[in-house]
């Protein structure tokens, strides 16, 4: 078999290597720090931390694309206090980290619903997004404000309207045109999607963009969190095999769904 046969799957198993896009789910920052008598807020602080380190090793191991699930629509039903302490610590990673990740040429893309973000929130973002818009190293995108499903409603409506206008036909509303209407529009799918705290669900993040991704579930908890994790991670994602709803390698009738 020739290379580019290879490249392409055809009668080979398409074996994965370094994911070209991770997205991850912190989860397990208010169990650490309850583990340890803290205060819900220093398992959030220290959950920053391991974010930081996180970028660091993603970009070291040629990943292309991370996805950090910060703050999804449904955290705005926790208590004010602690809505407030992850509002504020978004402020301070922005304003103490946001130079050296320009510095390391990383590109910030923001993802989530922008209105109703406290003023400064929306500021920082989008200053965030626009000092690093022409960086070309590791693409950091902070899902903020986040929901699936929102994304999805939004999209929707967006292509609703265009056919009410006479702008498109319903008939041009294609799974490629409503990938092209998400938030995500010029970001490739996740190859691997990893989440911490030995939860198994995906609690309304990238619902769309997943349906061929590969699933990590992690039994440490966020803080925890590190490149040797990571590492330990992308390895399971090697060894996985990928056949996008075609057949496994040798397979030469149909009966399961990729
Ligand atoms: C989950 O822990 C974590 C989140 C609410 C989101 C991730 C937040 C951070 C890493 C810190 C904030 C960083 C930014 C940039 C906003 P949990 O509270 O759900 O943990 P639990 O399930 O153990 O209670």
């Amino acid at each position: 078999m020739t290379m580019s046969e290879m490249m392409e799957g055809r009668g080979a198993k398409l074996l994965a290597r370094t994911p070209r896009h991770v997205a991850i789910i912190m989860d397990g920052n208010g169990r650490w720090a309850a583990k340890r008598m803290l205060p819900r807020f220093e398992g959030h602080r220290r959950g920053v931390e391991a974010l930081r380190r996180t970028v660091r090793a993603a970009g070291d191991l040629g990943i292309a694309y991370l996805t950090l699930y910060s703050f999804s629509s449904e955290n705005w039903s926790r208590p004010k206090p602690e809505v407030d302490d992850l509002m504020g610590l978004l402020k301070r990673f922005v304003r103490n980290d946001l130079a050296e990740l320009h510095a390391g040429n990383v590109r910030v893309r923001i993802i989530g619903e922008r209105e109703g973000l406290d003023a400064e929130v929306a500021g920082l973002l989008a200053e965030a997004e626009d000092l690093t818009r022409a960086n070309t190293g590791l693409t950091l995108v902070v899902a903020f404000n986040y929901g699936s499903r929102q994304e999805i409603a939004a999209a929707a409506r967006r292509l609703a309207q265009a056919v009410a206008e006479g702008r498109l036909q319903a008939a041009e509303i294609t799974p490629e045109r409503l990938s092209a209407s998400l938030d995500t529009a010029d970001i490739p799918d996740p190859d691997l999607v990893i989440r911490t705290s030995g939860e198994q669900r995906l609690s309304n993040f990238l619902l769309w963009q997943a349906a061929y991704a590969e699933f990590v579930f992690l039994p440490i908890l966020w803080p925890d969190f590190d490149r040797s994790v990571l590492e330990a991670a992308l390895a399971e994602y090697a060894g996985r095999e990928r056949r996008f709803g075609g057949l496994e390698a040798g397979r030469t009738r149909q009966g399961t769904h990729g």
